[in-house]
């Protein structure tokens, strides 16, 4: 007889150390969620906030690039005297004004050694290194060494801005 009761003893014993543990287990997770849920909110609020100050800055440069796209004036017509011209060093062009309201570009760059032409007088365009004289109406070669004329670079006039083509 007491073998049954101590067995049952025993083993009542153990299983309900055995519920125990495992309502104890079971109940350790419970927690750890409930304490990782309250820590959550605050950090997922704290990154949204700076999202809206990032798209504000975006959409400013858009004025600034169009303005930029006016700056390619190279001279104004006021620049270039009529029956003269203008040389510039960069870009490396002479703009020159045959007769009033027509203007021409040329290289600045002397055919013969490759000297920048120096002045424009009398109706040419003239090198001083060892005298070429070429047309501001055409760029031909009107006196000296040079075997070629200059080459003529477009230029185009809106307004009183005068720009490469
Ligand atoms: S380089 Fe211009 S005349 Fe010789």
């Amino acid at each position: 007889m007491t073998n049954p009761d101590g067995t049952d003893h025993m083993g009542a014993t153990r299983r309900t150390l055995l519920r125990g543990a495992v309502v104890a287990g079971v109940a350790v997770p419970f927690l750890a969620a409930c304490g990782e849920d309250s820590a959550s909110p605050s950090a997922e609020s704290s990154g949204g906030a700076s999202s809206p100050s990032g798209n504000g800055g975006g959409g400013d440069t858009s004025p600034t690039s169009e303005a930029g796209g006016g700056g390619s004036a190279i001279a104004t017509t006021a620049d270039v005297p009529e029956g003269g011209g203008l040389i510039l060093g960069d870009p490396q062009v002479v703009i020159t004004q045959p007769t009033a309201g027509e203007f021409k570009g040329f290289s600045s760059i002397c055919t013969h050694q490759g000297c920048p032409v120096d002045n424009v007088s009398d109706g040419t365009i003239n090198c001083i290194c060892h005298g070429s004289m070429f047309s501001i109406e055409d760029g031909s070669v009107v006196g000296g060494p040079a075997p070629s004329p200059l080459p003529e670079k477009q230029v185009t006039v809106t307004g009183s801005d005068i720009t490469l083509a």
